[in-house]
């Protein structure tokens, strides 16, 4: 009996170091200390022993089971030691320098609307925005440009409604920010000084200054006595923050349905300095922007008094700016995304 036990422990304590891992020391658990595992069923044979000799048993017994579950525990704790060290070999060297993160920055394009914004914005103008989905309405009819009046040729348009102009009320993408002027008289009570920056969808060829998606600030002061002067000193003021006292500005003539009169302001040409060359088309000048005084019409129908208020409104292309600002030749980079590029700003 007590020899029994002898073999017992000793094979028990050899299995136990050989159990490579914790779910063979688990098994072994349950193979020798379990309820039906080998420890128990020596106990159970207590009966068999003489009555004399129970109690020296139970001791040995007892005393033996104590032994297994400490080396159990041991063995348990040295496996996890073990496995947490593999671990930590493995671990990210937390002393090594961190991979320097990629930062990014503005578009050329962001950074050039915030900019302008900012020198209109000190002007006293706001900042408003609306949607790139327009109707008909606002984009055309409301700014004096009726249904097959030859000035929507002017504008190469992208419709939404599936009938296209022929729809009940067409819908497009909007070809310029103008039809803000209207949206933003209809909202608010002269006086009126607002700036909208958004994007504007034609359908064009595109060329070095032409893309079917492009950018316009448009600008909007409507009040009593405002005259074309006032236009003048506030697009000369922004030509001069934005390009410097040695940029030359042009107001020409021009005509826009919802200006009366109309105008365009260019600034002579950054690559030739007014010499004439392939960028501005031998002319020595590159338009940056349309403008005029709003028509009374378009003031009547925003529900505004045309004997009373009046009002300058403009349009420019920041990517124009941009181009001037920088010397960029062509307007199909900024949304080339060519990192190339864009890193350059
Ligand atoms: N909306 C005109 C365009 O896209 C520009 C413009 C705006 C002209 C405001 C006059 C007044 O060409």
């Amino acid at each position: 009996m007590a020899d029994d036990a002898t073999i017992l422990l000793d094979q028990a304590l050899r299995d136990l170091e050989a159990a490579a891992d914790e779910p063979a020391v688990e098994a072994w658990r349950i193979a020798v200390l379990g309820r039906n595992g080998s420890l128990n069923a020596l106990m159970s044979r207590i009966g068999a022993i003489p009555t004399d000799e129970r109690r020296a048993f139970g001791a040995a017994a007892n005393q033996m089971k104590q032994q297994m579950e400490a080396a159990f525990a041991e063995r348990n704790e040295a496996l996890r030691r073990a496995s947490l060290e593999r671990e930590t070999a493995q671990a990210i060297d937390v002393t090594l320098p961190g991979r320097p993160l990629a930062i990014g920055h503005y578009h050329p394009t962001t950074q050039i609307v915030r900019e302008i914004s900012g020198i209109f914005e000190r002007m006293g103008f706001s900042v408003v925005e609306g949607p790139e989905v327009e109707w008909d309405y606002y984009n055309f009819e409301a700014l004096n440009i009726p249904k097959d009046h030859p000035a929507r040729d002017m504008w190469d348009t992208i419709w939404v409604s599936p009938e296209g102009p022929r729809a009940e009320k067409p819908m497009l993408m909007r070809t310029h920010t103008s039809p803000m002027q209207v949206r933003v008289m209809e909202q608010t009570e002269p006086p009126i000084r607002v700036i909208v920056p958004g994007r504007c969808y034609r359908y064009e060829a595109t060329d070095a200054t032409h893309e079917s998606m492009f950018y316009q600030i448009e600008g909007l002061a409507v009040d009593e006595g405002i005259g074309l002067a006032d236009l003048k000193g506030t697009l000369y003021e922004f030509a001069r923050q934005m390009f410097g006292e040695q940029r030359k500005v042009r107001f020409r003539c021009d005509y826009f349905p919802f200006v009366e009169p109309g105008v365009d302001m260019s600034i002579d040409c950054f690559k030739c300095d007014g010499k004439g060359c392939r960028t501005c088309k031998n002319s020595g000048w590159i338009e940056i922007l349309g403008a005029g005084m709003v028509h009374p019409e378009v003031l009547r129908r925003a529900g505004y008094d045309p004997d009373r208020y009046t009002g300058f409104a403009f349009g420019m292309g920041p990517e124009r700016v941009a181009m001037l600002r920088y010397g960029i030749e062509d307007i199909r980079l900024f949304y080339a995304n060519d990192l190339r590029f864009l890193r350059q700003f």
